[in-house]
């Protein structure tokens, strides 16, 4: 028999059942049968609020930029099939998450390289960091990509990446649902018969059409639980911030921030991960708050920190920090003259869809955390 553990907590309402010679026996028994008395977990697998195994982390650019560009040498796309250097959060290890639900990895590629066509039931987000020349094609639409873009492979679609042969190497940052649809136990992965998709499109033709503000297309039809939107363009993003700062405070708990939409629905660019960047004027200061739901932060622009249940992680640009959720968080720039923007990747979409989110502001101390 396992080692018995019993969860008891001396609170009405809660399992406080004492352990007996009796009652031991009758657990005994239960094991036999691959059984056993709720009393004796509830407490454990029931908790008070969500109780992330996510470590509050940062990871610095400066620190991962050459290991990731020595994996050039190191390995092909070819036998790597993906040359990506993943984030490890030491919480998350077991499921290869870099918080909660999400993965994240950094990939790097040459001038001229293409990774093989594939498909899977994971989404991703492939957000630019550096270089120029890198594309992706999704369903035979190719989507040209500079610093601070992303582009969308949402769920069975096939998609591949390559840098032109004119470019330079780029890196990016990969964002995927895998823990998410490993833990629903419903993740297929198929490689394209030909390694590669023919570009059936005009080059960028889903964001010309789909990415205009206030616009839709007249007679074209969309009906995927995804936006046809597959790339979404750094310029555009933080001019509209911009315009969105010149007539609006904001939120305290969030600054400036704009969340990336399906132009069919109005809802998140994808069903079970979206995507927002956030602005926060020179000197600002959010007021901390929580809420149900793992974000995975890249600084595009700016430099600050954030204060992640009382503990301090300073940041620059292209860092990447994770809030996990029901973590208190309040962001700061530090800069006196230039904004900060933070793009951020979630499972917001998952917690909102399945009726889950909640949140709730930090009302002492003016809003903020004591630092520990
Ligand atoms: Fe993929
Ligand atoms: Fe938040």
């Amino acid at each position: 028999m396992a080692k018995h553990v019993n969860y008891r907590e001396d609170v009405a309402g809660r399992a406080n059942v004492e352990d007996t010679e009796e009652l031991l026996a009758y657990y005994g028994e239960l094991s036999k049968f691959d059984a056993g008395a709720l009393w004796t977990v509830a407490n454990k697998i029931e908790p008070w609020e969500p109780k992330s195994q996510s470590v509050p982390m940062v990871w610095r650019y400066r620190d991962l930029r050459e290991h990731v560009l020595r994996s050039v040498e190191l390995v092909t796309p070819e036998k790597a099939g993906r040359r990506v250097i993943y984030l490890n959060n030491p919480g998350r290890s077991d499921v290869a998450a870099a918080v909660g639900w999400i993965y994240a990895g950094l990939q790097v590629m040459k001038p001229g390289e293409v990774a093989s066509a594939h498909r899977h039931s994971a989404s991703a987000i492939r957000f630019i960091i550096e270089g120029s020349g890198a594309y992706t094609v999704v369903d035979g639409h190719k989507m040209t990509l500079g610093a601070n873009d992303f582009v969308l492979t949402p769920n069975g679609t096939w998609h591949e990446h390559g840098v032109s042969a004119e470019g330079t190497p780029c890196i990016w940052q990969d964002g995927l649902d895998i823990p998410f649809v490993n833990a629903l136990e419903a993740n297929f992965y198929e490689v394209h018969p030909d390694l590669g998709q023919k570009v059936a499109y005009e080059v960028d033709d889903m964001t010309k059409a789909w990415g205009n503000p206030g616009l839709r297309p007249m007679g074209e039809q969309w009906s995927k639980g995804y936006s046809p939107m597959f790339k979404y363009e750094w310029l555009p993003t933080y001019d509209s911030l911009k315009k969105y700062a010149s007539a609006s405070y904001g939120s305290p708990y969030d600054g400036l921030l704009m969340e990336y939409l399906n132009p069919v629905t109005g809802g998140p660019v994808m069903q079970t991960m979206g995507a927002s960047m956030q602005m926060l004027r020179p000197g600002e200061h959010t007021k901390a708050h929580r809420h149900t739901g793992s974000g995975l932060f890249h600084v595009a622009k700016g430099a600050g920190y954030s204060v992640i249940n009382g503990k301090r992680f300073d940041w620059r640009e292209h860092d990447i920090f994770c809030v996990p959720s029901w973590a208190w968080h309040e962001h700061v720039n530090s800069s006196a003259s230039d904004d900060a923007c933070l793009f951020c990747l979630s499972d917001l979409p998952a917690m909102r869809a399945l009726g889950l989110y909640r949140e709730q502001g930090f009302g002492d101390n003016q809003g903020h955390q004591p630092i520990i």
